[in-house]
């Protein structure tokens, strides 16, 4: 009798995460990308929270901190990730595809939670490149409705084709079966793009600092009475917003601590 052919083993799924198989595969540009995966019905996680995603490389977990793009309300789990060619886990995970098996950590954590924010009036999202994920979970949140009277989404890209989820913010959410109603006229989205032409232009940290969002807006002027500030974007751009918040009153929040701004410090560069 003929043996029967043995299929090559499937590493073994560390215990501290859930395997998950791989839904559909989004590529926006030669830098950035989306996946969607099957959610295992035990992983909670609150809106603007992260976890560590990855693959098994040479037997071993190799992960890195993604924040869900998708609502806790969603079946499936989203992502946006950059690529990097020689960085050890986007090189890889660029290459998914639908049907492969990826590493979702079992224990979501973060500090970009309404909870970390104190009451106020509008919520601001401050994001350049993939740190509008995490942004993308909560605006789909109707908790932060129940919250906030408004919510100003801030999304700062190089080129027009970086604005990924352009069309979901503008177009999709506000017909939302759902959402519509709490979202219309409430989420603000202003995309700012540096490198080309585009209907907003520059860096937000110029745009927050020279008045000029509030005033395209009609809004008051950036205040810790009334606004309350989550960022999330590269390390510079932390850091900047930091800075200009800090200067005008604003008081870093906490999971211990409740403030009136907060940013994410986990955040994949490779
Ligand atoms: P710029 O084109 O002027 O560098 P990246 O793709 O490199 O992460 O950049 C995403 C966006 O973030 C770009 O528009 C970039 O502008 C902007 N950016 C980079 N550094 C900062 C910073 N320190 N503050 C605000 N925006 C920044």
């Amino acid at each position: 009798m003929d043996a029967l052919p043995i299929a090559p083993a499937k590493p073994a799924i560390p215990p501290a995460f859930f395997g998950e198989t791989v839904t559909w595969v989004h590529h926006w540009t030669d830098r950035q990308f989306s996946f969607r995966c099957t959610r295992n019905p035990a992983l909670r996680f609150v809106a603007g929270q992260f976890a560590m995603i990855g693959l098994m490389v040479d037997g071993k977990p190799l992960v890195r901190a993604y924040s869900m793009v998708s609502p806790p309300w969603d079946e499936e789990l989203e992502f946006l990730s950059i690529k990097v060619q020689d960085g050890p886990l986007t090189s890889r995970l660029q290459h998914i595809q639908v049907g492969d098996t990826v590493l979702i950590g079992k224990k979501p954590t973060g500090t970009l939670l309404t909870e970390n924010l104190l009451p106020g009036k509008t919520l601001w999202m401050v994001s350049t490149g993939t740190g509008l994920a995490p942004f993308m979970s909560l605006i789909r949140e109707p908790e932060v409705y129940e919250r906030y009277e408004r919510v100003v989404l801030m999304h700062g890209v190089r080129e027009v084709k970086e604005l990924a989820y352009h069309d979901i913010i503008e177009r999709e959410l506000p017909e939302h079966e759902f959402l519509g109603e709490m979202v219309k006229g409430r989420l603000l989205y202003y995309p700012t793009v540096t490198r080309e032409p585009f209907r907003t232009q520059g860096r937000v940290t110029t745009l927050l600092d020279s008045g000029k969002v509030c005033a395209d807006l009609g809004l008051p002027p950036l205040s810790p009475e009334h606004d309350r500030v989550m960022l999330c974007g590269s390390e510079a751009m932390n850091a900047d917003v930091k800075a200009l918040l800090e200067a005008r009153g604003f008081v870093e929040g906490s999971n211990s601590e409740p403030g009136t701004y907060v940013l994410e410090k986990a955040f994949v560069t490779k």
